[in-house]
């Protein structure tokens, strides 16, 4: 804090200047700002007289007067030809002078002198040091990757006055070199750079450049990108294990990361031409129908500037697919499954209905539904029977329940729309496919029928069932 030094100074010496003049011995001063070198006359007795005021500057060396305050002849500047200097209130009791524009060449000791009588010359001298707020700059060094340590960011405080400091913070290891430069003007130029091994990973990864000096009010902080140059690291990716015959639509991804960005791919099988089935668009490899052609290595090739690099993956053509169900299949399937079990309950429910109505016309009652016979309870406990032992080949279908009414359609419709199988039809398990099939039924009577299947199947379907129930 330049000013409590200041105010340091003037205390200490201040005392020490037993004289009738006084000035701050010390005063700091920025580039480009303006400053007011202090002086007075203390005379509490009046009985010295002033008849001249000057400022002269190095005084033990080149001696130039700068300023000249005479009450008869005026005020006068000598070498001032830009009207940067003149006196803040010419008398003779205050001197003071102020300087407009600092530049780093008013740098030095300025003396103010007072002509007396009778004691003759008496002066004081004030040291000013003008500041340079330092000009930064930080961006990273263009660097390839490679395994021992360079420079990858640099950081400049240009032009300050005194040195800035410059620190680096960030998570990248490496170290950091420093460079002072002194420049003819007086100021310091300081440059670091960082080094630090350039990998790969580094690209991209963010250094702060932290600049500290004493005209900068909080420090100057620089975000600086590493950016280094890497030849691609390619990954084939997409391969599932389960390239079956006939397969409609399989594929490769060639995954690469590159600095610059790859300009080229090529894709191989065994080391040479892609077989006339395969299509390689780019970083993508399709197979249309997957055959005993693709049965072998394939290898993705990338190019940037840099280089080139190859990864390879061995295919392996299965003569049936695999049966091995994946965890979202699971999920898929036991949602399937609970609309599957929600359908049967409807169709049942619906059956039951129906058979009531059914029993009701035999009756020919026409008194109201609340006089009717007690409901055939025996049917119900029967058919929850049937569903807990699935036996549904002994529900006693109705031809009546074929003519279902219109309401009853319609919610059969919604419930066969909702379980529309979505998802990748490759994922499909054979078992996903019989449920799709059972759904496809035209007529949602049907799905009460299909329930009746062959036992075989449907024990799978149970199983499967229990399983989603309890995902
Ligand atoms: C300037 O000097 C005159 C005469 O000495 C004095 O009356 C006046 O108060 C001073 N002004 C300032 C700003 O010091
Ligand atoms: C003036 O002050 C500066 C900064 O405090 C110091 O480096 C320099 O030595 C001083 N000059 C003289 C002549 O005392
Ligand atoms: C940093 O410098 C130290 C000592 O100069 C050296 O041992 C170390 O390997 C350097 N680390 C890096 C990342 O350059
Ligand atoms: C497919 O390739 C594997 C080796 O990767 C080989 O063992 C197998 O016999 C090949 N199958 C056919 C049908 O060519």
């Amino acid at each position: 804090m330049p000013s409590m030094e200041l105010i340091a100074f003037f205390s200490s010496l201040a005392v020490a200047v037993a004289q009738h003049v006084k000035v701050e011995p010390a005063v700091f001063g920025y580039v480009g700002n303006q400053v007011v070198l202090r002086c007075q006359f203390v005379d509490p007795d009046s009985n010295i007289e002033v008849t001249q005021v000057t400022w002269v500057k190095d005084p033990s060396g080149a001696k130039q007067n700068l300023a000249v305050h005479n009450p008869h002849f005026g005020t006068n500047y000598p070498v001032d030809t830009k009207e940067r200097i003149h006196f803040r209130n010419a008398s003779l009791t205050d001197a003071s002078l102020v300087i407009d524009h600092l530049l780093m060449t008013d740098d030095g000791i300025y003396s103010c002198e007072f002509a007396t009588y009778p004691e003759g010359n008496q002066e004081a001298a004030t040291n000013l040091t003008v500041l340079a707020k330092p000009r930064t700059s930080g961006n990273p060094l263009l660097v390839s990757s490679g395994k021992s340590p360079v420079p990858v960011a640099s950081c400049i405080a240009a032009h300050g006055k005194p040195p800035a400091s410059i620190i680096w913070r960030g998570t990248v290891p490496g170290n950091a070199t420093m460079e002072l430069t002194q420049n003819a003007d007086g100021t310091t130029t300081v440059t670091s750079q960082y080094q630090a091994v350039p990998s790969s990973e580094l690209d991209g990864m963010t250094l702060e450049c932290v600049v500290t000096h004493q005209t900068l009010e909080r420090p100057d902080v620089i975000n600086i990108a590493l950016t280094i140059h890497y030849p691609p690291i390619v990954t084939i990716e997409g391969y599932d294990d389960n390239w079956y015959l006939d397969r409609e639509h399989a594929s490769l991804t060639c995954n690469v990361k590159a600095n610059p960005a790859v300009t080229s791919y090529r894709w191989y099988m065994n080391g040479g031409d892609l077989p006339s089935k395969v299509r390689a668009m780019g970083h993508q490899l399709t197979v249309d129908q997957v055959t005993y052609q693709v049965n072998g290595t394939f290898s993705c090739e990338a190019s940037n500037t840099l280089g080139k690099t190859r990864d390879s993956i061995n295919i392996l053509v299965r003569e049936v697919p695999l049966q091995s169900r994946s965890t979202t299949g699971a999920i898929v399937g036991g949602i399937i499954a609970a609309v599957v079990i929600l359908t049967v309950l409807v169709t049942a429910v619906l059956i039951f209905r129906q058979q009531r109505k059914n029993s009701d016309l035999d009756t020919g009652d026409d008194e109201p539904p609340s006089h009717k016979p007690p409901p055939p309870r025996a049917t119900l406990t029967e058919l929850a029977k049937v569903e807990m032992a699935e036996k549904m080949e002994t529900v006693p279908l109705d031809t009546a329940y074929f003519e279902t009414t219109g309401e009853e359609a319609n919610e059969m419709t919604l419930i066969q729309r909702y379980s529309e199988p979505e998802g990748d039809e490759d994922l499909k398990s054979p078992l996903e496919m019989e449920t799709g099939d059972y759904l496809e039924q035209e007529n949602p009577i049907y799905t009460g029928v299909q329930y009746a299947e062959p036992e075989p199947e449907h024990r799978k379907s149970q199983e499967f069932v229990s399983k989603g129930m309890f995902v």
